[in-house]
């Protein structure tokens, strides 16, 4: 049987109007550069997408996760495009995500981020590739335990056999590169203990229990930790196999319903409710750079190759009007959420801030404060 890997590589190379979305030349550029790798048989096939001011790739293929060739091909792509078309038009935050100058043969701790699954194709497999916009790799958390973990969300865990063993979750520590895996239910509380804490533990891998396959994959590069300074936030991806033994794909969305708060919004230093949108309406931000958003895109995988609704046009998930309700839901939360200004917990957290710009204001203080006698 031949094993099929779908890679999603991402970042923001530049924007118009300000970080608000890419420029359609960008898109186009991606599409004919990996077209070219479709015909050489490096790809199966591709999709091109965009959330806020990111751009990011969906490629399939047989060459594995980790892959050189798949990983150049993006980083080449990304490099192109910033020199070719966002730095002669002068695109806002042109080349923003890419980190260092020559690619050594894999994206990871370069700037773009990066989810691969590689699996034994079943007879049918669907999958959903979410991406989210203003916010940290750690948002995953949240949903993808609700998801493999929680009985009260995900049906199957309960009535499904092949579910019914549970899920092993593998949980990053992004700050000290150290990871650990847990298994549901056996290891509920200790998972929620890391978990609760997304912006140092992420999870980024899931498998299932019974058998050890592979549920989904995340992106865990924090931009400002690879970095050392603020230099936008990380857009982070999510792919997720559905039905037959895996989550229905009505209980992958439905974590999404009440929109949970995220860190990374305007400025990359706000709390803000992670709002569901058709990525064909409504993927790029606007009010206060934002909301956090999140678009699901649904595909079948069949012999190494992407099959949307129409060619590789994919299913677009949140685009029903039951999302209204959750839509309408966050814009009320983002409101609230203004409502206070520059104080936490709408504002981050000082440690969350290390590598944003307010520090270098505070700095200035410091001589001015006294011992208190
Ligand atoms: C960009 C983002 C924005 C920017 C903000 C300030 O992804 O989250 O909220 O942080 O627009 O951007 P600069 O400093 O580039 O003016
Ligand atoms: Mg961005």
């Amino acid at each position: 049987m031949v094993r099929t890997t779908v890679t999603v590589i991402k970042a923001d190379v530049g924007s118009v109007a300000g970080h608000h979305r890419p420029h359609q030349k960008m898109i186009d550029y991606a599409k004919r550069k990996l077209a070219e790798a479709e015909e050489t048989g490096l790809l199966k096939s591709f999709y091109v997408y965009s959330i806020g001011d990111d751009i990011g790739l969906v490629m399939t293929h047989h060459r594995g996760e980790g892959d050189s060739e798949i990983h150049k091909l993006a980083w080449d792509t990304f490099k192109e495009i910033t020199e070719k078309i966002a730095k002669p038009l002068k695109l806002y935050g042109a080349g923003q995500d890419l980190l260092k100058e020559s690619f050594s043969g894999n994206v990871r701790g370069m700037g773009p981020g990066v989810a691969e699954l590689e699996f034994e194709e079943r007879a049918s497999d669907p999958i959903v590739v979410f991406a989210a916009d203003k916010t940290e790799p750690g948002a995953w958390n949240l949903p993808l335990y609700k998801i493999f973990a929680d009985p009260f969300n995900t049906a199957g865990l309960v009535i499904d056999p092949k579910l019914h063993e549970g899920f092993i979750f593998e949980i990053v520590n992004i700050r000290e590169g150290t990871k650990v895996k847990l298994k549901a239910p056996e290891e509920l509380y200790d998972i929620l203990g890391l978990l609760g804490t997304p912006g140092t533990y992420c999870v980024s891998k899931v498998y299932r229990a019974s058998d050890g396959e592979p549920a989904a994959a995340a992106s865990i590069s924090r931009l400002s930790l690879l970095a050392g300074r603020y230099v936008g936030k990380d857009e982070p991806v999510l792919i997720v196999r559905a039905q037959s033994g895996f989550p229905a794909i009505g209980e992958i969305l439905a974590p999404f319903a009440i929109p949970y708060l995220v860190a990374g919004w305007m400025r990359g230093s706000h709390n803000g409710p992670l709002m569901p949108v058709s990525f064909r309406k409504h993927s790029a931000i606007s009010f206060f750079d934002g909301p956090p958003r999140v678009i699901a895109m649904g595909w079948q995988i069949a012999d190494g190759k992407l099959v949307g609704v129409d060619g590789v046009e994919p299913a677009d998930l949140f685009d029903d009007p039951f999302w209204d309700y959750s839509r309408q839901l966050a814009s009320q939360i983002a409101i609230y959420m203004r409502t206070m200004g520059e104080f936490m917990p709408a504002r981050l957290e000082p440690s969350e801030l290390e590598y944003t710009t307010l520090p270098q204001i505070l700095k200035r203080l410091e001589k001015k404060f006294e011992l208190i006698k």
